[in-house]
């Protein structure tokens, strides 16, 4: 039983469409249709009029593609950061020319908010880069603060909400540029990366000179089609499939469904003894990350043999220092979650 932060385990119907007969992308009309109708519903999900790009590739392939769309060298890029994805921001800001300046706290705090304010007033900035729901932490930041300052001063805005869109509500249209992946809370597989973008953003990079073809978000936005290259058709159809699921359930019951379940996951944890990695509050009802100091590596082993049940170490650092159950998407089940603490409970 996968129960890992993404990719999560499919709901039935989705593994189904996937054996549905192949349809050209480029020259059937149901297809145009059925991508038209998908985009909508991200819309929904989204929370945004933006429009939406629904690029064939993974998560990271949306995160490049946003600073590769908005920066060229000499642009001064702030990364807002508590977390891996967040520092991580840097490396595609320098790795396009651009000057990053990192505002960090550590990861297990909230965002440097006060820091924040200060930098801000020291200098210019034209873009700024943060994460919403810091997966290998299991940090749920809070964005509104920094997207109060940043929009006092008119910075464009990349937010990483690879794992809380569809999980928990995200201020998307306050953002201007957010970033969502299909295996993530939608539950359908690896391999397609989602960007809604304002028409700020389009204004910005349609005046840069692009650094990259293929990263630059402005064909997706110019092409006569909604997408300039040939689909990924199967990985489409699954999303459409999964997003069907999400909104006949409802959006408000959705975020129900994982704020109740990741209360019971945290509520188990602590009858066995466990500790949250990052302060309740700030726990994301998507993921949960126990601290267990050394023994992260081990615990995931000894779940998968005996118990058939696999959840995620950590990162970098705290590779074997944190255990994280994923609790996003279809995964955002009691019976599931119930299943994997009992595997817990007997091992920890
Ligand atoms: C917060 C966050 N951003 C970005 C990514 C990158 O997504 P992918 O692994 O699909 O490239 C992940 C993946 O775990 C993530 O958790």
């Amino acid at each position: 039983m996968l129960l890992t932060p993404g990719p999560t385990a499919l709901p039935p119907s989705v593994r189904d469409v996937m054996s549905e007969e192949l349809i050209n992308p480029d020259v059937d009309p149901a297809f145009a249709d059925r991508y038209d109708a998908l985009l909508d519903k991200l819309g929904t999900v989204f929370g945004t009029d933006d429009e939406v790009v629904v690029m064939g590739g993974e998560g990271i392939l949306g995160l490049e593609a946003a600073i590769a769309s908005t920066v060229e060298p000499g642009d001064r890029v702030l990364c807002l950061s508590n977390g891996p994805y967040g520092d991580g921001f840097t490396d595609f800001v320098e790795s396009y020319g651009a000057e990053s300046t990192l505002v960090d706290a550590d990861y297990d705090d909230s965002l440097p908010v006060v820091e924040l304010e200060r930098t801000l007033a020291a200098g210019e900035y034209d873009v700024a880069t943060m994460v919403h729901c810091e997966t290998p932490t299991g940090t749920l930041n809070d964005l509104s603060p920094a997207l109060d300052l940043l929009d006092e001063h008119g910075v464009l805005t990349i937010v990483d909400a690879v794992s809380s869109l569809g999980g928990a509500p995200v201020p998307t249209d306050r953002i201007d540029i957010c970033l969502g992946a299909s295996q993530k809370c939608f539950s359908a597989p690896p391999g397609l990366a989602i960007a809604s973008v304002s028409d700020v953003a389009w204004d910005r990079i349609e005046a840069r000179d692009p650094a990259s073809l293929y990263t630059n978000l402005l064909p997706w936005h110019e092409a006569e089609q909604p997408y300039p290259y040939t689909h990924l058709t199967t990985l489409v159809v699954a999303l459409d499939e999964a997003l069907d699921l999400l909104l006949d359930e409802g959006l408000d019951a959705v975020h129900d469904r994982h704020r109740e379940v990741a209360a019971y996951c945290r509520e188990r944890g602590a009858e066995m003894g466990l500790d949250p990695y990052p302060d309740p509050e700030r726990s994301s009802p998507t993921v949960t990350a126990f601290s267990v100091p050394g023994r992260a590596t081990a615990l995931q082993e000894r779940l998968r043999e005996a118990h058939d049940v696999t959840l995620a170490t950590g990162f970098g650092d705290l590779a074997d220092d944190v255990l994280r159950v994923g609790h996003m998407g279809y995964n955002a089940d009691p019976d599931r979650v119930e299943r994997a603490m009992d595997a817990l409970a007997a091992e920890r």
